[in-house]
């Protein structure tokens, strides 16, 4: 296996299965330490890391924070609009500054092609905070909880509702793929994931693993061991609001839909829930939600990346 230390985290596709697993493995063992009262593992111990955001955060920014905390290093959180970036100096040279005081940069942006000059400008790793193309934490995080309750991701029915193209679905629709999971998106055709995008994440996919998309919620849940769900209008779609509460208003996740899966289902959001949208106080309060062991999943899958690639 190539040494994981030094490299980007943009989109999960320069990774191999192996390595998803082996971050997986010590994002699990560094929870079990967390959960034992041990909190911190020196990996990052006397190095700084950049969380640059130019978008809001709630889980993504505290996770991060206090993972890098954890590890005994130093997180410097950094507002986007606060830095000469705002006042137009170029993304190349603000790498290349953040390279000569950091160890590492983490980074949520609107622009995914942002990430990409951020990476060719600095030698210190950049993590994917989210961007518009992808949300690679979320999924690592998001699969640590479907191994916790599931068992495996090998076999497992995972099926997105909502909006199919967007940064979330994609990247876990390329973890779930790549960890040998079926994949089912159920979609307004239009919203759908994008072609080009799904043969480019089955060029990756395991062995037996699948990837279904569909128009009919109701149907796609029918062998559901997860549904998941996130916002149908993402940070920076916001001038398309109108038509897409009208496009996703029967892909809400309720009780109704819920009746047509497997009592064992899970139901999981990324978050920031919009209740009463994509998912109602009944779904997301339910017995089937695991929402709350998602975020904090959150925490111990970003240590896991952070303490092998930094
Ligand atoms: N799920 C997620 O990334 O949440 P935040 O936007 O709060 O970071
Ligand atoms: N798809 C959402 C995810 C938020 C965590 C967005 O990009 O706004």
């Amino acid at each position: 296996m190539r040494t994981m230390k030094g490299r980007d985290l943009l989109t999960l596709s320069d990774y191999t299965k192996e390595e998803l697993e082996k971050i997986l493995q010590l994002s699990l063992s560094m929870k079990h330490d967390v959960k034992c009262g041990n909190y911190t593992r020196p990996y990052l111990s006397g190095k700084s890391v950049i969380l640059l955001f130019q978008k809001p955060s709630t889980r993504t920014r505290l996770s991060f924070d206090v993972g890098v905390h954890q590890l005994g290093g130093h997180p410097i959180y950094l507002n986007w609009n606060d830095l000469q970036l705002g006042r137009g100096e170029t993304i190349a040279d603000t790498a290349r500054t953040f390279d000569a005081y950091a160890d590492g940069i983490v980074a949520r942006v609107f622009k995914h092609t942002d990430l990409e000059i951020m990476a060719e400008n600095a030698r210190a790793p950049v993590i994917n905070a989210l961007s518009d193309l992808a949300h690679p934490c979320q999924a690592l995080g998001d699969c640590l909880t479907i191994i916790e309750k599931k068992g495996k991701i090998e076999g497992t029915n995972v099926v997105f509702v909502g909006d199919g193209n967007n940064n979330v679905c994609r990247s876990l629709a390329e973890a779930v793929l790549k960890l040998g999971g079926n994949m089912t998106i159920a979609s307004p055709n239009k919203y759908q994931i994008s072609q080009s995008y799904a043969d480019y994440i089955k060029k990756g996919a395991a062995k037996g693993s699948s990837l279904t998309l569909m128009e009919d919620p109701k149907a796609a849940v029918k062998d559901a061991d997860v549904i998941y769900t996130d916002v149908w209008v993402s940070m920076g779609q916001e001038a398309e609001k109108e038509e897409r509460m009208v496009a996703f208003r029967p892909y809400q996740v309720n009780s109704e839909l819920l009746s047509n899966a497997p009592s064992d289902v899970i139901v999981m959001h990324c978050l920031p829930a919009h209740r009463g949208l994509e998912i109602t106080d009944e779904v997301i309060d339910g017995k089937n939600s695991v929402v709350w062991d998602q975020a904090e999943n959150r925490l111990h899958a970003q240590k896991g990346i952070m303490a092998l690639l930094i």
